[in-house]
This record gives C-alpha cells, structure tokens and sequence, in this order.
C-alpha cells in the first residue's frame, strides 16, 4: 500500500487505524516521524502503538479519535492511507488533502469492496478501484448486524415465494459481490441453515426488507426465495447479476469513483453517466 502510495521525501501523510503501529514505523522511518499522522479509535490500541514505536526510536503524532474526521492540525496532507474500511470517501480526508494529494482506502459495504486509489482536486475526489483486491475491518462504529435488524414479517401473506433466477453462490464470486454491493447499499448478508438441511442466504435492510434462498442439499430440488418488505432485494441481485453478464463480468478494477461535497458516486468503465451508482455518504453506516 506504501509503494502504491508513491510516497516522496517530504510528504506529510495521515494513516486512518493505527493497529500494531507497524504502519506509522515505516511511515516514520521513511518519512521521518515529524511527517507521520495515525489515528485509532482504540485508545489502548494507540498507547501500546506508542510504547513499540518509542521501543523502535519513532515518535509520530498519534491520535485518538475517528478516523472519519481525519486530524485537523496536521493538515494538509499529502497522502491519507486507511487501513480500515467504510462505504465512502470521509469529506474530512479530501478537505485536509492538499490539492494533488492522494487518497488510498478500502470502500466496502456489507457485502464486498474493494482498494480505491483517489486524487483530491479542490473539494473533490476522483480514482479507479485497484486491480489487486483487498479488504478490511469496517471502521467503528460499523454496520448494524443482520440480526439486529427486527423489522421482519414473515406473516402469511405478507412475503413471496419463488423459484430463483440465480444461484444463491453468486453471492460467492468477488467480482459479482461488488456489483451486488453497489445495487444493494445497506442490505446485511447472513447464513443459516434451515428445515430438511437446506442451506439458507439471506440478505435484510434496516427498511425491513428481506430475501432468503433456500438451497436444498444435493440438488434435491432448485433454490426457491422468499422475500418481503418494502424492496425485493433478491430481485436486485437478479438484476444486478443480468447487468454484470451484459457488461461482460467487469471485476472492481473497471469501476471508479468521483465524489464531491454532496455526491459520491461510482461509475463503470467511464464518469458517463451512464452506469453510476451512489455511494451512501455518512449517516448509512453509523
Ligand atoms: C487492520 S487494523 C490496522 C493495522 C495497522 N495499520 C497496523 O499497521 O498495524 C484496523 C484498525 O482500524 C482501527 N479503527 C476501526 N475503526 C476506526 C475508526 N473509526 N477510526 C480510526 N481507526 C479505526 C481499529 O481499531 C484497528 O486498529
């Protein structure tokens, strides 16, 4: 991540999860410590990262604090790198990135994401998904769990039965995922296993939307859906996964991003507007 950083002599970087404090060592050592910003959410994370760091000789500044809201006083960077997920780009990083300067991240949701690497331009933002994948841990706090959500009806009546179009192991294949992830936002995955030893994928949203395929072991018999709520969300990942073949099953490194103060959006191949998906900006995961 440092190298495809391309970080020089000078430049001022600010780390989102310090960890370990492995990160900022090598940031130290190679920018020199003055250089160096690393922020965790966990205070006991950044004061055991601090003693290692001293052990080693290094002194950056380390911060307590949301990532989200980058460090102010050590703006403007040249580079932000995190080492922790979210579903956008935090307007504080591109503000307190100099005009050219870098961002590198993971974008995820719930169900996939992938390395983006972005240059600020004024207040906005714009970068490709890097073709050697990734993934983090969700920055804290993170997305509701599946099981949280409560808003279920799974009266009679109030849900639909069907056969489904695609298997639930689409789900499986991570270049599919990132397209499912873009069509569905905020749904949650989980897994259980149901009556008969059927194996079941659901999908949910705080909405109360809902979706499970039930895959009958040894191809008994084809998977079937039930769905409810306010969205058919197994219909958007049918959809999802029709538009993916059409486009010739594009992986993450064909779709980029451009966000600004209001909008963060993702496109397809080129910033047309033609195939664009909004990012949810902040609010969706907390
Ligand atoms: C994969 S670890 C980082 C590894 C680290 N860069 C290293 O060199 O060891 C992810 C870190 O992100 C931190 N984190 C999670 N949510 C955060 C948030 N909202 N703001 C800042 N850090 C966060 C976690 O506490 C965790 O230490």
């Amino acid at each position: 991540m440092l190298e495809t950083l391309d970080i020089h002599d000078g430049h001022r970087v600010l780390e989102i999860g310090t960890g370990s404090g492995y990160n900022a060592a090598l940031l130290s050592h190679r920018l020199g410590a003055e250089n160096a910003t690393s922020i965790d959410i966990d205070p006991a994370l950044v004061t055991a990262a601090r003693c290692r760091l001293a052990e080693a000789g290094y002194a950056p500044t380390l911060h307590v604090g949301d990532g989200r809201d980058g460090y102010p006083p050590g703006a403007p960077y040249d580079r932000v790198v995190a080492t922790c997920s979210l579903p956008y780009i935090p307007p504080a990083w591109i503000t307190q990135t100099r005009d050219g300067g870098l961002v590198l991240t993971n974008i995820a949701g719930p169900l996939s994401g992938a390395m983006l690497l972005a240059t600020v331009t004024g207040d906005s933002v714009q970068g490709r998904f890097l073709s050697r994948w990734a993934g983090f841990m969700w920055a804290r706090p993170g997305f509701v769990r599946a099981r949280d959500i409560t808003a279920r009806d799974t009266a009679e009546g109030q849900y639909e039965t069907r056969g489904s179009k695609v298997s639930a192991q689409v789900l499986e294949d991570h270049a599919f995922a990132f397209v499912a992830q873009l069509h569905l936002r905020d749904a949650l995955p989980y897994w259980a296993q149901g009556d008969g030893g059927a194996a079941i994928t659901g999908l949910v949203t705080p909405d109360g939307s809902w979706a499970e395929v039930h895959t009958p072991p040894a191809a008994e018999a084809p998977p079937h859906v039930e769905q409810g709520g306010p969205q058919r969300l197994w219909d958007i990942v049918e959809d999802a996964h029709t538009f993916w073949e059409d486009h010739g099953r594009p992986d993450w490194s064909s779709f980029g991003v451009i966000a600004g103060p209001e909008r963060q959006r993702v496109w397809l191949r080129c910033d047309d507007g033609e195939h664009v998906w909004e990012l949810p900006t902040a609010g969706s995961s907390d």
